[in-house]
């Protein structure tokens, strides 16, 4: 990592305007995915995080597919928008990180912990989310610029249909990354960090 943790967390941005260029060699995302697989957090270890890279002309098809869906329910006016929005913001990107949940994995979890089973879908959602933005600021300081994106549930059938996603797996995110083309807009704080927290204890002893 070029920089310190705390500088690459504030680095991370989202890009809506991408490049399909490799910024890096492709083995390098990938063993950056399996190094977070391996590492990050899940309530009772249950490691139900799985993910799918879709790169060059598959993460085309990706976005194509999630164009196809929105073509019919979007009216045809607003369309033409949609289209230019997802073809320069996703599909011109480099590839598609796709985030699941391994609904298997956490069932087995509501029956091993019966105690705790109503908290499982929250904290499947929780772990899911330590991943992406993990993974979100691991591409950033690859030198990716990337986003994270909702299509799903709109487009699940179909995405397991082509690439013959295990049906245990519940799609939570999709997260396109490409070279940036875009410098991300300044940051607006709702409202400053020293009022969205509070301290008790003595500072000087921290
Ligand atoms: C849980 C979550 C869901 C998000 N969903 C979307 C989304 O569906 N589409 C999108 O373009 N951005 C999405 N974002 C990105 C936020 O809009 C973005 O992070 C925020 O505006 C701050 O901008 P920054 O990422 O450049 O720091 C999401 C972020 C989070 C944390």
């Amino acid at each position: 990592m070029s920089r310190d943790f705390i500088e690459a967390v504030a680095h991370r941005r989202s890009y809506y305007h991408l490049d399909n260029r490799a910024v890096v060699d492709n083995s390098l995302v990938v063993g950056m995915m399996d190094e977070l697989l391996a590492t990050m957090p899940s309530p009772f270890n249950v490691q139900s995080a799985r993910m799918v890279l879709l790169l060059d002309e598959q993460h085309r098809e990706l976005w194509h597919i999630v164009l196809e869906t929105l073509r019919h329910i979007t009216p045809p006016e607003r369309f033409e928008r949609t289209k230019q929005k997802v073809e320069r913001a996703f599909m011109a990107g480099h590839g598609t990180i796709l985030f699941y949940e391994d609904e298997d994995a956490l069932n087995r979890m509501r029956e091993n912990f019966p105690l705790y089973a109503e908290n499982v879908a929250t904290w499947s959602e929780q772990s899911s989310g330590m991943m992406q933005f993990a993974v979100w600021t691991a591409l950033e300081d690859m030198g990716y610029g990337a986003s994270l994106q909702h299509y799903n549930p709109l487009i699940d059938k179909a995405v397991a249909a082509r690439w013959l996603i295990n049906p245990d797996w519940k799609l939570i995110a999709q997260m396109p990354f490409g070279a940036p083309l875009d410098s991300p807009a300044h940051r607006v704080a709702s409202n400053p960090p020293h009022a969205r927290r509070l301290i008790f204890g003595d500072i000087e002893k921290i």
